[in-house]
């Protein structure tokens, strides 16, 4: 930590106050830590958008187990991109439901591209895409 900097930042007491209660209520232990993250989301953010940069994401699908071909269809997406899909988790919710998060690694664009082809097939009730960081950011 020795090439850390303090600087300073001026902002109303009306939107310190409002911080400090969020920041305490996340469960922060101070205000630099809670900076620290907020510069890095958005800068990660900012770095998600570039379809080339190399990220690491996780889709969350929760779908019905009862349609028809559907997790084969889900399991052909993943061979077919399988450079990208670094595992997966799967797990019966009840009779009729199943959760699965799978987790990717690739360029942002075909990452985004296999998400979206799992998330919209029929019968996946609820699908998300969270990006979880750039490769750059992990080395
Ligand atoms: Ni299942």
């Amino acid at each position: 930590m020795s090439d850390t900097v303090r600087f300073g930042v001026s902002l109303s007491m009306d939107l310190l106050d409002r911080f400090d209660r969020l920041i305490k209520e996340l469960g922060y232990e101070n205000r630099s830590e809670a900076m620290r993250d907020l510069i890095r989301r958005k800068l990660l953010e900012e770095e998600w958008k570039a379809p080339e940069q190399e990220i690491f994401a996780a889709v969350f699908l929760v779908y019905d187990h009862h349609t028809m071909s559907l997790a084969s269809r889900l399991l052909d997406l993943q061979h077919g991109s399988y450079a990208q899909v670094i595992g997966s988790f799967h797990v019966h919710v009840d009779r009729h439901n199943c959760m699965e998060v799978v987790v990717l690694k690739g360029p942002g664009a075909e990452v985004r591209e296999l998400a979206d082809s799992m998330i919209s097939l029929k019968g996946v009730k609820y699908g998300r895409l969270n990006m979880g960081t750039t490769t750059e950011m992990v080395h």
